[in-house]
């Protein structure tokens, strides 16, 4: 019998209402049956938001710094069970251990830096242009929030949103993706233990389609913070729009990585491997695309395309795998099509292009690493998200093409650029229409201190992590207070 999981409602471990279940299965092997969860429909969705708006006034007075002692507390808590995670992890998502272990990792390190930030949360003190007034702005919470997050990075994804919108003193209901739902229930066991009050966080699984629409409906939701496909992030923002409810959607992207013919050609060729095929590809910051500079391009194309070819594929919790599976059937058939559309546009298939079902890998659903040569920026495989383990390469002339070739997308997020020369990493730095460039590194790698998003399609102009997370969770409020004991009338007092 496979285990049954649960909803987290109102501090209770719950089934759906309707006894629903949907399957959770390893994509490496989808004989290997991790749990049956909840699959929600509207009432269980309004039963987590009715009790995150009752936990909502007591847990908003909760001091900020005592918020975050709570969140250290589940920092160390995730600390002592990362190896479990990280292999529940890999069970359920398929990327290698390596990574899952740096996806709980990041979970870590955004708690701890989130707990910091109780006893900061930061407002702002202003003179008053009148006497005898005291100006100042403060941050408070914004309500309840709802959260739906993609199964890529099942807990670090979860976390950038959760902790700094518990910090700030919201209530929130998170819906994870359906494809990764173990580590969003190791999550609540975690936040349950370290002694979150109950209705405070809530869990709630299910499909986007229900689940996922409900909560952005739902009247008593003030905030939706997502991070999906452009697709679906306009659907969620048309429909805030309509509630004129706070939006924060993190989308796709189409990340480029330049290399200058002045590069250290090595370090370029090592980032690019690990950016285009690390999570087989199944990143937002992916590098899809490899923009060379035409007097390196040959020596850089024969080595990737080798290298590329040697990439050892397999179940991830094998120590020795290099690039686990895509996440689902449809994943995988997706990435195939775009392999077809590149070949009809003329581009040249150097390696991969194939499903891969060698031995104990035919119960999987994985994919050659693919480079494809001969691409022109306007093709659809390079302007399109595949999210897949599939690089393509574009020769240009100049810095300036190089530039202009990157930038010539509607996404924004990621970018990276190669090159010892300073002058160009510099202009490189200003010129690049994206929310993260690199100098000499992958277009991957984020840390949780710094803002993390795109400009473009990407999104709608939020910045998760860093210190800008909090302008997300938290609405500014503007403080007077007038100590003078007559009536002042800011700019109408003020007579030239
Ligand atoms: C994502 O690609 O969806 O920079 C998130 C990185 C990770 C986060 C990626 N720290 O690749």
């Amino acid at each position: 019998m496979a285990e049954r999981y649960k909803n987290f409602i109102d501090g209770r471990w719950v089934e759906a209402k309707s006894r629903k279940t949907f399957e959770n299965r390893n994509p490496a092997n989808w004989n290997d049956l991790l749990g049956l969860f909840p699959l929600s429909d509207p009432e269980d969705v309004h039963r987590a938001v009715s009790a995150a708006k009752k936990a909502f006034p007591k847990w908003r007075l909760v001091p900020a710094p005592k918020r975050g002692e709570i969140l250290q507390r589940v920092g160390e808590l995730l600390r002592e069970r990362k190896e479990e995670i990280a292999r529940t992890m890999t069970r359920e998502m398929g990327k290698i251990l390596k990574e899952t272990r740096g996806d709980v990792q990041e979970g870590i390190d955004t708690a701890f830096y989130t707990a910091g930030e109780g006893r900061r949360l930061f407002g702002e003190t202003t003179p008053s242009e009148l006497p005898d007034k005291f100006a100042m702005s403060i941050r408070v919470p914004v309500g309840v929030c709802g959260l739906i997050t993609p199964w890529n990075f099942p807990m670090a994804i979860p976390t950038w949103k959760l902790f700094p919108a518990l910090l700030c003193g919201n209530t929130v209901v998170l819906k994870p993706a359906e494809d990764t739902p173990a580590t969003a229930v190791k999550l609540y066991e975690i936040l349950e233990e370290a002694g979150v009050p109950p209705g405070v966080a809530n869990l709630v699984h299910g499909t986007g389609e229900e689940t996922g629409a409900t909560l952005v409906r739902h009247k008593d939701i003030q905030l939706i913070s997502f991070t999906g496909s452009a697709a679906v992030g306009r659907e969620i923002a048309a429909a805030c729009g309509q509630d004129l409810k706070r939006v924060s959607l993190e989308l796709g992207g189409k990340n480029a990585q330049i290399v200058m013919e002045d590069a250290d050609l090595d370090l370029a060729l090592e980032g690019a491997l690990w950016g285009a095929f690390g999570t087989t590809g199944q990143r937002c910051t992916a590098t899809s695309r490899l923009i060379l500079h035409r007097d390196i391009k040959e020596t850089l194309t024969k080595q990737l395309t080798t290298l590329a070819t040697k990439i050892k594929i397999g179940d991830g919790l094998d120590e020795s795998v290099e690039m686990g599976p895509l996440i689902n059937e449809a994943a995988r058939q997706k990435v195939h099509r775009y392999v077809q559309i590149g070949k009809k546009e003329g581009a040249r298939l150097l390696t991969g292009g194939e499903t891969y079902e060698k031995g104990k890998q035919a119960n999987g659903y994985f994919y050659l690493p693919t480079v494809f040569d001969q691409v022109t920026p306007t093709m659809r495989i390079a302007q399109e998200e595949i999210f897949g383990p599939v690089i393509s390469l574009i020769e240009v002339k100049d810095f300036d093409e190089a530039i202009e070739v990157l930038n010539g997308t509607s996404y924004g997020l990621s970018s990276s650029i190669y090159t010892r020369d300073m002058a160009r990493a510099f202009r490189a730095m200003r010129d690049i229409q994206a929310g993260i460039t690199y100098v000499n590194g992958p277009t991957i790698g984020a840390e949780v201190h710094l803002p993390f998003g795109g400009v473009k399609d990407t999104g709608n102009g939020h910045r998760e992590a860093g210190t800008t997370v909090y302008d997300i969770f938290s609405e500014w409020k503007a403080v007077y207070i007038d100590y003078s004991g007559k009536l002042q009338k800011a700019q109408i007092d003020n007579v030239d």
